[in-house]
């Protein structure tokens, strides 16, 4: 049997990553004051078509629907379903995050800032490729009921900073920044992107011209280098922005220059789902890291609009998403993962079965006392438990075999120096503690 296509198994170093991830993400974001929340892997389908937008490739494409058998029978009869069965493996985590805020009431017009933080795995129906995967794993923060341009650098600085707590210099990184204007600016902006796409239509590929209509800004994204160097002609936003969006813009920048955090602005950042508004942002890493074309470490924005198209009265609302494979691979690119596993403090030896009952009770009293400890489970000989004392990087070995226990003591062998002790059965743990 194969795990799917697009898939990867996490064991050993790759599970200790994501773990590391998610504890430093933990520690930073904390400090940040974001606390943990966890929303479900599948939402109804209607949460991400609303909240993502249903023109976008990531819903309209890349989604997975999720189908408990007697739906799946039904739209195999082509019986329409409800929509409480029609089901999706999440693509991303803010159309969750921001469908629990509202369900619940964290967020409120007048209420105070509700910092979100959540890790898990997304799901994406994408043609894997190194850094590209159909399931992979976010680390999101979320802000809602934050209008304020402060907010925005924050998210950014903060970004940063995990990427630079993980270990990836900052010349290793570069920070995107744009602004997508909002209700006020970018309908018209849009027209004059779709006019200029339907001028350039014989330049631009199908794709491009079949998005023009429905969401032309998406050209900018294009990977065909044609239209890469078409679009680089069309109008830019930030010439189109209104007073209240070039305002808020320029704060964010003033902010960023505040802290020292240098970016790139670059208008033709779009971004891939549609509840973005105004401040967008992207951490890309450079060719140093080895990522190749799937180089977005991690990105995110602002979203207004976002809470009122779930249903709850209107609030601002900022975050990001970061990824964890991209980030594991630039951290090895750079040698900056440290994957070993925890070290044993003692492992314990049996000399013979006879002395199995005391190494069971032994082990388990040196666990109490916390610390971390191992007993052979394979009947296996003496040497061969010393060499996995020696595997595992145990610091001692505890040595229990018929003579002393008659005497109620075992032995307590320092794996580097071999320098051997004899101490009480009732004192190891100690003993072991203050060494
Ligand atoms: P996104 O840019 O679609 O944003 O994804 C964020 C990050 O997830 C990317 O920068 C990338 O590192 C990782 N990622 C995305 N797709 C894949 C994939 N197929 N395989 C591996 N890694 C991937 C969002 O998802 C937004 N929800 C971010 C956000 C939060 N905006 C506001 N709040």
């Amino acid at each position: 049997m194969q795990a799917p296509k697009g898939t990867e198994d996490l064991f050993g170093e790759g599970a200790r990553a994501w773990d590391a991830m998610q504890q430093t993400a933990r520690e930073v974001f904390g400090r940040y004051g974001y606390e943990m929340a966890e929303t479900p892997t599948f939402e109804m389908r209607e949460v991400f078509e609303r909240g993502i937008g249903e023109a976008t490739d990531v819903v309209s494409k890349e989604m997975f629907r999720a189908l408990s058998g007697d739906a799946f029978e039904k739209v195999a009869a082509g019986t329409p379903l409800k929509s409480a069965q029609d089901l999706a493996l999440r693509p991303e985590g803010t159309a969750g995050i921001v469908r629990c805020a509202v369900q619940n009431g964290l967020v409120t017009p007048d209420g105070p800032v509700a910092k979100l933080m959540y890790a898990g795995p997304m799901f994406r129906g994408e043609r894997p490729q190194k850094g590209r995967l159909r399931q992979f794993h976010q680390i999101g923060a979320e802000c809602l009921g934050a209008a304020e341009p402060t907010a925005d650098a924050e998210m950014i600085v903060m970004l940063i900073e995990f990427f630079e707590a993980m270990g990836i210099p900052r010349d290793a990184m570069r920070l995107l920044i744009n602004s997508m204007g909002d209700d006020a600016c970018r309908p018209a902006y849009r027209e004059t992107v779709r006019a200029y796409i339907h001028e350039h239509s014989d330049e631009l590929c199908e794709e491009c011209n079949r998005r023009a209509d429905i969401n032309p800004l998406r050209a900018f994204d294009c990977k065909n280098d044609r239209c890469a160097e078409v679009m680089e002609g069309a109008p830019k936003i930030s010439d189109a922005l209104c007073d209240d969006c070039r305002e808020h813009y320029e704060a964010v920048k003033r902010y960023l220059d505040l802290v020292g955090i240098g970016y790139v602005e670059d208008p033709r950042l779009v971004r891939g789902l549609d509840y973005y508004t105004r401040t967008v942002f992207e951490v890309q890493a450079t060719d140093a890291l080895g990522l190749g074309a799937q180089n977005a470490l991690g990105g995110g924005g602002r979203y207004d609009k976002l809470v009122e198209v779930m249903g709850g009265r209107p609030a601002p609302g900022i975050g990001f998403a970061l990824g964890f494979e991209r980030t594991r691979i630039a951290l090895e690119a750079i040698g900056a993962l440290s994957g070993a596993a925890r070290p044993l403090d003692a492992f314990v030896a049996t000399v013979d079965p006879s002395c199995d009952d005391a190494g069971f009770a032994i082990v388990q009293a040196l666990r109490a006392a916390g610390l971390a400890a191992d007993i052979d489970h394979q009947g296996r000989s003496l040497k061969s438990q010393f060499k996995q004392a020696n595997n595992r990087g145990a610091r001692v070995a505890v040595v229990v075999g018929p003579d002393e226990l008659a005497a109620g003591t075992c032995t307590v062998r320092d794996m580097q120096t071999h320098d051997e002790r004899t101490v009480p059965i009732a004192d190891v743990a100690t003993a072991i503690v203050s060494e």
